[in-house]
């Protein structure tokens, strides 16, 4: 079978990128990176991504309408022969256009248990309401907000004395551990969508 090729979205820092870069690199996540795409041109994640020699792209996307500027992504998505769209802080909400263009092959990382604390600021609304456990999940991602069938979850504690920074931290070592096992989970095949939920398969079919 060939190497699943991985179009990584991202709009900031980028570290969930390059925990994925570090794993292909070393051999724990047979898959390629074929494309990194930005909406911001000063994104970190995307110097990044130059530097460490991956094909990279930007489109600025402020004065466009989302479908029109969507069809441009994944035009290019496809010129680079991806075949799974992994959003790693992607800031734009994708269109019904760009979700069927690739069924259930585009997967979000999200600093929360889902479904709580979907949207912004999740660490913070963690801290707010007082949860004692926190955490991040892997889904499927379709036209809504943090919303799709659930692929794999990871939970950490919240401590007494946690700021927003000290939680955000404890979650994101999580995230860059679980995002690249969703992955090659995806990529095995091994798995099939009832409802919203998401089991295993045993066996290869
Ligand atoms: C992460 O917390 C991710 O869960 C959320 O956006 C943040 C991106 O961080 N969707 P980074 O750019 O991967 O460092």
């Amino acid at each position: 079978m060939s190497k699943g090729k991985l179009g990584i979205l991202l709009s900031g820092r980028g570290s969930n990128f390059e925990a994925i870069a570090a794993n292909v690199r070393n051999g724990t996540l047979d898959a390629e990176i074929a494309y990194v795409f930005s909406n911001r041109a000063a994104a970190p994640g995307l110097a990044r991504a130059r530097e460490l020699g991956f094909a990279t792209g930007t489109i600025d996307g402020r004065h466009m309408e989302r479908e029109a500027y969507d069809r441009q992504v994944v035009a290019a998505l496809k010129q680079h022969g991806v075949d799974l769209v992994c959003l790693a802080g992607y800031m734009r909400l994708l269109s019904g256009y760009f979700v069927g263009e690739f069924p259930r092959r585009i997967l979000n990382i999200h600093p929360s248990l889902l479904p709580a604390f979907p949207g912004l600021d999740s660490q913070y609304q963690a801290l707010e309401h007082g949860v004692r456990v926190a955490g991040c999940t892997v889904h499927f991602v379709d036209e809504n907000l943090d919303s799709g069938p659930i692929l794999m979850q990871a939970a950490v504690p919240v401590e007494d004395d946690d700021t927003v920074e000290t939680l955000a931290a404890r979650i994101l070592k999580e995230e860059h551990r679980i995002y690249s096992l969703a992955i090659a989970w995806v990529l095995s095949g091994k798995y099939r969508i009832e409802g919203r939920r998401v089991l295993r398969t045993a066996m290869d079919i």
